[in-house]
């Protein structure tokens, strides 16, 4: 089981949102840190949409999620928001899913305009989660992000030091969540 889970809310199969999730897991595996991605995209749309939450297709990301000190949460921006494809998989999770986990929103949008997008959209849901703990986040543009076909990822200088500064303090985080567990 996962010390991180960390969750893409993207539908889109070539996704700069999900590079950075990518980027993010290796950054804390080098600290020391187990991790497992999930994506909406392992899902039946079917179960998403209509709320299956009793979907066996769930099971397995629902038990890493139980078992993880800390939360990785990363989205494109769509209509000003989180991705409707995200919201129905938090829909489908028990109803304080992120007790006691420590949380680290990432958003990706076309521009600055929604900046404030994770502190209005999506932290409120991560609260009635159950988190307490939600780390400030990483908004990134599109222009600052750029993935190569290969899937190789380069970041933009100021986004890449925002970036790796909210991954040392989330990782930090979830290194004494797991010490101040019980053995
Ligand atoms: C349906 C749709 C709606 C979008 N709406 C917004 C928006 O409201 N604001 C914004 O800044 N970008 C918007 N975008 C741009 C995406 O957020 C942006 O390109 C993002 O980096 C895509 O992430 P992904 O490659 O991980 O899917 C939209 C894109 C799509 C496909």
């Amino acid at each position: 089981m996962p010390d991180v889970l960390l969750l893409s809310g993207s539908p889109s199969a070539t996704s700069r949102s999900v590079a950075i999730l990518r980027a993010t897991a290796e950054s804390l595996e080098r600290a020391g840190l187990s991790t497992e991605i999930v994506s909406v995209r392992d899902f039946p749309a079917e179960d998403l949409i209509f709320g299956r939450w009793d979907s066996p297709a769930f099971t397995a990301a629902k038990q890493s999620l139980a078992a993880a000190a800390g939360v990785v949460v990363s989205t494109p921006i769509y209509k000003a928001s989180y991705t409707a494809a995200l919201k129905g998989f938090l829909d489908i999770l028990p109803q304080h899913a992120l007790r006691g986990k420590v949380v680290l929103p990432l958003a990706t949008g076309g521009t600055l305009a929604h900046l404030l997008a994770i502190d209005y959209a999506l932290k409120p849901v991560l609260s009635v989660l159950g988190a307490t703990e939600i780390h400030q986040g990483v908004y990134s543009t599109d222009e600052q992000v750029r993935v190569t076909t290969e899937g190789l990822l380069t970041l933009h200088d100021e986004l890449r030091a925002r970036h790796d500064a909210a991954v040392d303090q989330f990782a930090a985080a979830v290194q004494a969540r797991l010490a101040s567990r019980p053995e």
